[in-house]
């Protein structure tokens, strides 16, 4: 099984949506059967996203939530909300909430499990700054990350995304992704599948996804545009197929 998951993150109006999703149709609904693609929308667009996806095998994710179940929480969505709404994926602990919401580890555990509680599909982020991999770190990052949230009894999927990698059009050797995903995969039971974040683009796609242990990808900027989506997709499709 290969996925991909899409992080739209802030970005999207309705007539933008509109045409996007007329672009991937094709390529959407040309979906095998072990390919997972997921689109994480920001709110406002969960809802026409998921209309618009109806009679695909796509599915709809948030790229975040509240950890409580319902309450004077003003501004937040709860993940029982979520999944009534007909959202079945939702993004914990990325790395932009990290660092701009100031989301801790002891808060990315309370919605890891309150998103598994409500029957969610949870994606936990992880991945190390520039500075933690300079100063050698990186392993006992991720480490740190995945054990104080429980990854092996929460999350469904990990997603592998230094942060350096995020929208700077660098990523990790395949040697690194190989090792790193391994290592995961052994801090994780091995059975949690872990997906690749950074920078995924038309050009690297097909050699990230066959790097061996990775699962499949998480994409934010290149999934917003139809042709290098497209080809995100197709290169998984293939892979899948191989
Ligand atoms: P980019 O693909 O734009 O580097 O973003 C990665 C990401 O943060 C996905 O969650």
């Amino acid at each position: 099984m290969t996925t991909i998951i899409a992080n739209w993150k802030m970005n999207g109006s309705h007539s933008t949506t509109e045409a996007l999703l007329e672009g991937l149709s094709p390529v959407l609904r040309a979906a095998p059967s072990g390919c997972e693609v997921v689109l994480c929308p920001p709110f406002t667009l969960l809802d026409s996203v998921g209309r618009h996806l109806r009679g695909t095998k796509v599915w709809v994710g948030a790229q975040n939530c509240h950890q409580a179940r319902e309450g004077a929480y003003t501004g937040e969505i709860s993940p029982y909300m979520l999944a009534e709404s007909g959202v079945t994926h939702v993004l914990i602990g990325h790395s932009e909430r990290r660092e701009y919401a100031g989301e801790d580890d002891a808060l990315i555990a309370q919605k890891l499990q309150a998103s598994h509680k409500a029957g969610l599909k949870t994606v936990l982020c992880v991945g190390e700054t520039l500075a933690e991999r300079e100063a050698g770190q990186v392993h006992a990052v991720v480490e740190r990350q995945l054990k104080a949230v429980n990854a092996t009894h929460f999350a469904s999927y990990v997603a592998y995304e230094p942060v350096w990698a995020i929208g700077t059009g660098k990523t990790p050797t395949e040697i690194d992704i190989a090792s790193m995903h391994q290592h995961i995969k052994s801090q994780t039971g091995g059975i949690i599948p872990v997906l690749y974040g950074g920078s995924v683009k038309a050009e690297n796609a097909s050699t990230i996804l066959a790097i061996p242990a990775v699962a499949g990808a998480l994409v934010g900027g290149a999934s917003l545009d139809i042709d290098s989506f497209s080809q995100i997709l197709h290169a998984a499709y293939q892979i899948n197929n191989a």
